[in-house]
């Protein structure tokens, strides 16, 4: 994770993000600060990577890597704004020992685009990751990867849309919660093919960031405003635990955005 110490609204890459409104750095990292301790009250660890002056939307390290196995694939941005971090977070990785590294040729947005099921890569595109990127994805981490598009622009990354509750496991399938229309007709169907037990949720759902969730198989870890979804998820057995992301989400990011899940 990536504290917003220089966080701010100064250009516009997303609809969410307007620089005419008011946003305040102070007040990101304190809900910023408030999430990465609930991972840790969680019992999970918490790497974090030296902010950057000049790079306000940095605190988004899910934009900035995929490890499978271990294995590391860079990210690409498509924003001139944000190219600059990926280098930060290369770097973070050659110090941290990651030897298996490699940096993408395409556009590719890392976890914004990318969700890992356990088994297959899930993998958007319309808006930021170039589809190329997911043919090098799948050459890179040695995982089949499967594409899909998405066609609102409020739900320009995959992970605006869709996240995994639940990785599959040797006698279970993967579960997964998504907003359908974010999804083009055929990828929706191929959703549907792939997850018939799927949550599906609502636009409300989804205009409050709840599917920008984190969950680790028990606990999920999505917005404050998403009691609804929450309530549902709750009654499929897992336990919500919700947080403040009212600043970040001015400049189109929640609880996902905020974190880079290293799958050692
Ligand atoms: N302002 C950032 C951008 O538009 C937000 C990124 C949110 N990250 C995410 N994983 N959806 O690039």
């Amino acid at each position: 994770m990536c504290e917003p110490r220089y966080f701010a609204v100064e250009y516009s890459i997303n609809p969410w993000m307007d620089p005419s409104k008011p946003a305040s750095a102070e007040r990101a990292v304190a809900q910023w600060r408030e999430l990465r301790d609930t991972y840790r009250r969680l019992g999970h660890t918490v790497d974090e990577i030296t902010p950057q002056p000049g790079l306000p939307d940095m605190v988004f390290a899910a934009n900035s890597g995929t490890v499978i196995d271990g294995r590391v694939l860079g990210s690409r941005f498509r924003a001139p704004q944000r190219a600059a971090e990926a280098e930060h977070f290369r770097r973070w990785f050659v110090e941290h020992g990651y030897r298996d590294l490699t940096m993408p040729s395409k556009i590719n947005e890392a976890e914004g685009d990318f969700a890992w099921t356990g088994r297959l890569l899930l993998a958007g595109t319309g808006f930021r990751t170039d589809p190329e990127a997911h043919a090098e994805a799948q050459e890179v981490l040695g995982v089949p990867v499967v594409s899909l598009r998405l066609i609102d622009p409020k739900y320009y990354h995959l992970d605006t849309a869709l996240f995994v509750l639940a990785e599959a496991t040797d006698s279970t399938p993967a579960q997964v919660a998504y907003y359908p229309a974010a999804f083009s007709a055929g990828s929706l169907r191929v959703l549907r093919r792939l997850f018939p037990d799927a949550v599906e949720a609502t636009d409300a759902d989804a205009e409050c960031f709840g599917l920008n969730a984190v969950s680790d198989g028990r606990n999920v870890v999505l917005p404050v405003e998403a009691t609804a979804l929450g309530d549902r998820l709750a009654e499929r057995g897992y336990e919500p635990v919700y947080v403040d992301i009212s600043e970040l989400r001015k400049a189109g990011g929640g609880p996902k955005c905020c974190t880079m899940e290293i799958r050692k």
